[in-house]
């Protein structure tokens, strides 16, 4: 009923026109192109709508339903209450609202904004679904340690179908900060330290959520974050200035953002953080001439929540009005949960502060995404409280979870061979505040998972032994304090199994938001634990629970095997089983670089020389390390072992050099000499020795994915164009330098494997 009197309204405005457009190949060209064209029916709209009215189109709030998930992840601001916020939809005052609570609340909000408010223009639901909707699948940086990123398109869009399942339109999705200091708490949502990587999980991610066409009922848009440099907070404190060279902020912290981009997602988030002095919310260079200058940015930009207010703590604004202004002349289209732009844009505009025509240009964006989900159309499209129950937890989208954790997981050391361990025969201890319940499984950034649904380590581990018996459990310690009597519990667990599993690391809530930590370590009741288990002297399995890199110690560092687990979400115990049993042999690679100490952070492989190296072997004395260690990693960039036993050889390329324009080819062979079957992740780097600003020591150009039976040989090639090559200059464009450049085919960023040299020639 409702859906066909919104089509009569549509057709009166157009609709058989919007109808064409958003279905025609045109428009596929057009989006190809970068430009999105404005259907009739949202010119029509701004040409009839007030100030006022235009305003609430550019303010999106928390939802205020029964409290509001968003609001227990987000500092309480704005106490709205849901009754007034469905007022609000209905005078025209609210865009839409962001971590509500399903279709059923969703179909409320709607209705009001569709059958009651004066243009019927429909809302956008909006959501955090940051790893997974229902089902969680690993955290984003768990993820990329696949080093596949179709993988991480194929979670992204099972997560779209979830979501859009229970009416969310819209993701703020994909976190996309390069984060190289451990000890800011967000890098656990991005794409770890690398800048190929954050580039190639950026645009996989888009075209996840996004799909070919908006409209999709099993798709949703996406928001690419925090523009920008969010990840650059100096010394890793969360919210904390970012102070750089324009050439870094363009060679590396910009690259994924435009990645998304150019994967063709239409929305983007302000960072918090200031840049050189500039908050990004009101940084018109950021936004205005960078993103829609000179990359063509057709999609809106939203603020983070309560970013424009927050420049007046930040000291740039002097008071809501102005920071409204700032952010909104800056380029910032929409205000996400202060208020500020329903409460100064309408007065802005009337004193001549603001232009009016800016107004309605950003009203133009957000209205033409709105047409382009397809909510013109239908505004119930994806509220459907029977689809939101079928589409949740499906038995495939489990499956597609436990993949996906399983390819997360990094084999750090497995000295002796101790895993895989046999499913029969031994009696395992599991030990530690992690080895069972369902708690911490789901990890950080989750609205609306479960880990009530989640399987945890001691079901994973039962459910893949043959006897179910021979597990005891014992919980030794509490994340950050000891329990009474857990460590001598733990002690006489390990002292009648034949071998130990250590289920240790950070709570969900230790990295994240707001999360920064001095000490990238174990919480030492954890460290205790772990010394008196290794005490006892039967082997010991470290299953490292983590939202970041750690500075592993003592008897951690110690154990004969780690893995590093991260946060594998609703299947965790199931992957990480079907690794330390051995039905997957483990095949991913670090993101982020383990430092052999916290006070090395921020610490990354790709980091630039300095004239005093100090040269492999002992630590020399005015070189550069810190008093008693080498300024290398514990576990560097691209580190995992796998089962098999893998050799690189046979180097070789195509022939001395490159000429600009021209390519270069370099090949090595790959043999696993082991006696179990292996995927290996083969990576390229390439250093150039000298050039007009220097160049990092290594860089990720490429890699591949090699699956390697016992016994087996590939040879792998890899190309390089001089475009690889290329890098900023300091009048902050870019450019290719002829020179001579070190170039290395090999297991990690810190391993040389097989290597050699070319030039690149003028
Ligand atoms: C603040 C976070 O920085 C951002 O990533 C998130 O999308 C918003 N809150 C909304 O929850």
């Amino acid at each position: 009923m409702l859906n066909t009197r919104i089509s009569r309204r549509a057709a009166l405005l157009g609709g058989g026109a919007i109808a064409a457009w958003l279905s025609s190949p045109a428009r596929a060209l057009l989006q190809a192109a970068g430009k999105v064209p404005t259907p009739a029916l949202v010119t029509d709209l701004i040409g009839r709508m007030t100030i006022e009215e235009k305003a609430g189109q550019l303010q999106l709030m928390a939802s205020a339903w029964g409290g509001g998930a968003a609001l227990a992840l987000n500092p309480p601001q704005g106490n709205s209450d849901f009754p007034r916020q469905v007022d609000e939809a209905r005078k025209g005052q609210l865009t839409g609202v962001f971590n509500g609570n399903g279709a059923t609340m969703a179909r409320i909000l709607q209705t009001a904004a569709v059958r009651e408010s004066r243009l019927k223009i429909p809302l956008i639901f909006a959501a955090d679904i940051i790893h997974g909707h229902r089902t969680i699948f690993p955290v984003p940086l768990a993820e990329v340690a696949s080093f596949e990123p179709e993988l991480a398109r194929r979670t992204a869009e099972a997560a779209a179908y979830e979501a859009a399942g229970a009416g969310i339109d819209w993701t703020f999705s994909p976190m996309v900060d390069v984060a190289r200091d451990q000890r800011w708490g967000r890098g656990v949502e991005g794409g770890g330290e690398d800048v190929l990587l954050g580039r190639l999980f950026a645009a996989a991610r888009v075209r996840g959520f996004q799909g070919s066409d908006l409209k999709s009922t099993e798709h949703m848009l996406a928001c690419i974050k925090h523009f920008a440099a969010y990840g650059a907070a100096e010394s890793g404190l969360d919210y904390n200035v970012a102070d750089m060279s324009e050439a870094r902020l363009r060679e590396v912290y910009l690259q994924p953002y435009k990645a998304g981009f150019d994967a063709g997602a239409l929305s983007a988030m302000a960072s918090f953080n200031e840049i050189n002095g500039v908050p990004s919310t009101g940084n018109h260079w950021l936004m205005t001439d960078l993103l829609r200058g000179e990359w063509g940015f057709q999609g809106f930009v939203v603020s983070d929540y309560t970013g424009d207010e927050e420049m007046i703590l930040g000291g740039f604004a002097k008071d809501g009005r102005d920071a409204a202004r700032l952010a909104f002349l800056a380029g910032v289209d929409m205000s996400m949960q202060s208020g500020l732009y329903r409460q100064h844009l309408p007065d802005l505009v009337r004193s001549g502060a603001v232009p009016q025509a800016q107004v309605d240009e950003s009203v133009r964006r957000v209205l033409t995404l709105k047409a382009m989900l397809g909510l013109f159309d239908d505004p119930f499209r994806r509220i459907d409280v029977k689809r939101e129950t079928a589409r949740s937890l499906l038995p495939k989208t489990r499956a597609l979870a436990r993949e996906a954790g399983r390819k997360a997981i990094v084999l750090l050391k497995n000295d002796g061979d101790l895993l895989p361990l046999p499913r029969s025969g031994k009696t395992i201890a599991l030990i530690g505040p992690f080895a069972a319940g369902q708690h911490d499984l789901v990890g950080p950034w989750v609205v609306y998972g479960d880990d009530a649904k989640a399987i945890d380590l001691a079901t994973g581990v039962r459910g893949a032994l043959a006897d179910k018996h021979s597990v005891i459990v014992a919980q030794g310690s509490d994340v950050e304090a000891p329990i009474a009597g857990g460590i001598a519990q733990a002690v006489a667990a390990a002292k009648q199994a034949d071998v130990v599993i250590l289920a240790i690391g950070e709570g969900a809530g230790m990295s994240g938001e707001a999360q920064s930590r001095t000490e990238i370590v174990i919480p030492e009741p954890q460290q205790l634990l772990a010394e008196a288990v290794a005490a006892v002297g039967k082997p010991v399995i470290v299953i490292l629970k983590h939202g970041r890199a750690l500075a592993l110690e003592g008897a951690v560092a110690n154990a004969q095997a780690i893995l590093a687990t991260w946060f594998l979400g609703t299947e965790t115990g199931n992957a990480i089983a079907d690794v330390l049993f051995g039905a997957y042999s483990p095949s991913g690679r670090l993101p982020a670089s383990f430092p052999r100490a916290s006070g090395q952070e921020p610490y990354y492989y790709a980091h630039k020389p300095t004239g005093r190296p100090n040269p492999p072997g002992d630590l020399q004395p005015y070189k550069a390390h810190f008093r008693g260690i080498p300024n290398s990693a514990l576990y560097p960039f691209g580190h995992g072992l796998t089962y098999g036993k893998i050799n690189y050889s046979g180097f070789s390329q195509s022939g001395p050099s490159l000429a600009t324009n021209g390519t270069i080819e370099v090949v090595a062979t790959v043999t696993n000499r082991g006696r179990r079957a292996a995927e290996e992740v083969v990576q390229l780097y390439t250093h150039q020795r000298t050039a007009s600003v220097t160049r990092p020591v290594r860089e990720l150009k490429a890699f591949r994915k090699v699956a390697l039976a016992p016994g087996q040989s590939e040879v792998v090639r890899f190309t390089l164009r001089s475009a690889d090559l290329s890098f900023y200059g300091r009048d902050g464009r870019l450019r290719t330098e002829p020179g001579t450049f070190d170039v290395w085919i090999a297991p990690s960023a810190e391993t040389d494997g097989v290597h050699g040299t070319f030039d690149l020639t003028a």
